[in-house]
Formats: structure tokens, C-alpha cells, sequence
């Protein structure tokens, strides 16, 4: 059976011509994200995203891998005088409000080869990264570093040694210890960034994911796929998405934060309900109760709220006192 490293079989995989991205479902038949699929989240991300758009002084946001551009409907009802564009590897989705323009990606690291001189925009890439392939390496019985291999039906096998650049990233980001650990290598996931940014004139790209640091990598790594809602192991045949957490601290950023504490500091969680107001208005009570409910899925710890958000401002400051709410 023909095998592949993964980050070619996974490339094939999402974005070759049946890649799992392209197929008509879109990604939220098959994961919720705090976009799509988690009742009143998708509303605080986009209040949250809006409040630093008009902190940065801007009106513009490209969001690259939009999904079927849940986000950006949602931001549209939340600040309807931004001007908004989605990007993904899918045609425009149907039923996106007129207001949000549309274009098309190629997918993975690749972005449109129009996609340049980005002025006064913030680009958003929300669980992006994650789904852009790299190497995956694991440590053999004598110690070295060698590339995994995966069949079409997800059956792995050891390859040649990582290469010179993929072995200093790892040396840097990554030390591997004993036979058995695994790598991620995120040196083409600091690549894409680079080149996301570097197509920005002046504005400000904003990465939501989630990720590790150097002190808290996990030692087998976090490949793994998602398939009608469950979480299935990674097989590269187009019928489920493969994702693995992004290094966050390899990315060139100007800062970074957890979600839990952004989302906070920009005044978008809601504060308990009043109790009293169960008797004097019901339905608004019923309404703060699922406002506070939301807000408190998206900050939680060992969930949303542990998503990291990393920024890097190219020629603006950020004015935090601004809200929108
Ligand atoms: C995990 S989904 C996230 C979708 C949406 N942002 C959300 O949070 O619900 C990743 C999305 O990124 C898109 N994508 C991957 N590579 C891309 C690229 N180079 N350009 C544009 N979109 C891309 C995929 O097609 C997919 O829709």
C-alpha cells in the first residue's frame, strides 16, 4: 500500500480535488467551532472581534478560512458598518449577506495570489493554523528523529531522518526526548503565518487557536481527526478533517494571550443574571441566563477558553479602551 509523509497525504487529503474542505458540508457537519455550532458563542467571538477591529482604528476584516463564512454573517449583525471578506477554499456559500464579499483559496499553507497589500485590515485566521499540514516525526529506538509515513487508511510507518531545517526547528521549538515521542514540526505553519502577514501593508493579523508552548508540549504530539461530530483517528482518505494544535510561541507575534482572559478584558462575557429580573422580565431574564451561559462556554478552562489568540501588528497600536458593545 502506497504511503506518504503525512504532511503530503494530509495536504491531499483536506485540499487535493475530493479534500474533505471541499466537500459541500462544510466543516460544521462535522466539528462546532466557536463560529458555528455553539449557541450564543459564534455572537461574543464576533463582538470580541469587532471590539479589537475598533481598538486598532480599523472598519475592514478578511477573514482567511471562513468556513461557509458563519463569523462573518454573525459579524455583520454585530457591527453592520465593518467591511467584511471571506476567504476559503469553497466557493461563496449561499446565503451569505450581500454586504460580505467572497474569494477562493487554494488551502493549506497556500493563499490566493491576489491576496496582497492589505491596507488598514484586521485578518483573522480562526482555527486556520491548525489545519495546515506539517511533518510529523517520531524518535526511534536509537534516538533519531525520522519522518512518519501514513497509508490511505492511516497505518503509520517510520521514514528517512528529519531534514536539517525540520531537525533545527525542532532542536529550538521541540527538543524530542525518548524512542516513542512525537513532533510536530511547526515550521510551515510559522511560514504560512509569515507569509499571511507579510501580505498585510498596515493592519493588524489575529490567529485564534489551539496550541502549546515550549514548556507544555505534549509528548506524543495531538494529530487527530474529526468525523459526523466525533473525534476519530486521523486517516488520510478526504472523509474526516485531521488537525493538530498549533506551536504557538514559533509564530512571529507582537503578543498573545489565552482566550478566557481577552474575551474579559474586551467586555464581551456577560455578568450573572439578576435574579429579581426573573420576576419582572422573565424573557430578558431568560435571555441573560443564555448570555451568561455562553459566555462562560467560551472562557471556560480545559475548553474554549484555553484557545489562544496571536497577534502581530504591522504599523498600528491598539487603543484598548474602545468597545463596540
Ligand atoms: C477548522 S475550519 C475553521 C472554519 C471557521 N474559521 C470556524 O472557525 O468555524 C478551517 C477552515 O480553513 C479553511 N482553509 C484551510 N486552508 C485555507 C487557505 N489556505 N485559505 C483559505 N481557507 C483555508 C478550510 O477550508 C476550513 O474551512
Amino acid at each position: 500500500m502506497s504511503e506518504r509523509s503525512w504532511d503530503v497525504a494530509w495536504q491531499e487529503a483536506l485540499y487535493g480535488p475530493d479534500g474533505f474542505y471541499r466537500q459541500p458540508a462544510g466543516p460544521a457537519a462535522h466539528f462546532a467551532t466557536s463560529a458555528q455550532g455553539l449557541p450564543g458563542v459564534g455572537r461574543i467571538l464576533a463582538r470580541a472581534v469587532a471590539t479589537l477591529c475598533r481598538q486598532y482604528a480599523l472598519s475592514s476584516i478578511v477573514e482567511i478560512g471562513a468556513g461557509r463564512g458563519e463569523l462573518l454573517a454573525t459579524l455583520h449583525e454585530v457591527d453592520p458598518a465593518l467591511s467584511l471578506h471571506g476567504i476559503d477554499v469553497v466557493r461563496r456559500p449561499p446565503g451569505l449577506p450581500g454586504a460580505v464579499a467572497w474569494s477562493t483559496s487554494p488551502g493549506g499553507a497556500a493563499l490566493p495570489d491576489d491576496l496582497g497589500a492589505l491596507d488598514g485590515v484586521l485578518v483573522l485566521a480562526h482555527e486556520w493554523l491548525d489545519v495546515v499540514p506539517l511533518t510529523v516525526g517520531e524518535v526511534d529506538e536509537d534516538g533519531s528523529l525520522r519522518v512518519v509515513h501514513v497509508t490511505e487508511t492511516g497505518q503509520e510507518h517510520l521514514g528517512a531522518p528529519l531534514g536539517e531545517a525540520d531537525l533545527q526547528w525542532c532542536q529550538r521549538f521541540w527538543p524530542a526526548g525518548e524512542p516513542g515521542d512525537r513532533v510536530e514540526v511547526g515550521a510551515t505553519r510559522d511560514r504560512a503565518w509569515a507569509d499571511l502577514c507579510a501580505r498585510v501593508r498596515q493592519g493588524v493579523v489575529v490567529g485564534v487557536d489551539y496550541g502549546h508552548e515550549r514548556t507544555d508540549r505534549p509528548a506524543f504530539g495531538t494529530l487527530t481527526g474529526y468525523r459526523e461530530g466525533a473525534q476519530v483517528q486521523p486517516v488520510p482518505d478526504g472523509s474526516c478533517d485531521i488537525t493538530a494544535h498549533v506551536a504557538v510561541d514559533s509564530l512571529d507575534t507582537s503578543w498573545r494571550t489565552r482566550q478566557r482572559a481577552l474575551l474579559t478584558e474586551l467586555g464581551v462575557v456577560a455578568r450573572p443574571a439578576q435574579h429579581e429580573m426573573s420576576r419582572t422580565d422573565p424573557g430578558r431574564y431568560l435571555a441573560a441566563l443564555a448570555e451568561r451561559s455562553a459566555g462562560l462556554s467560551a472562557t471556560a478552562a480545559q475548553g474554549l477558553g484555553d484557545f489562544w489568540w496571536f497577534v502581530r501588528e504591522i504599523g498600528v497600536r491598539r487603543q484598548p479602551s474602545t468597545s463596540t458593545s
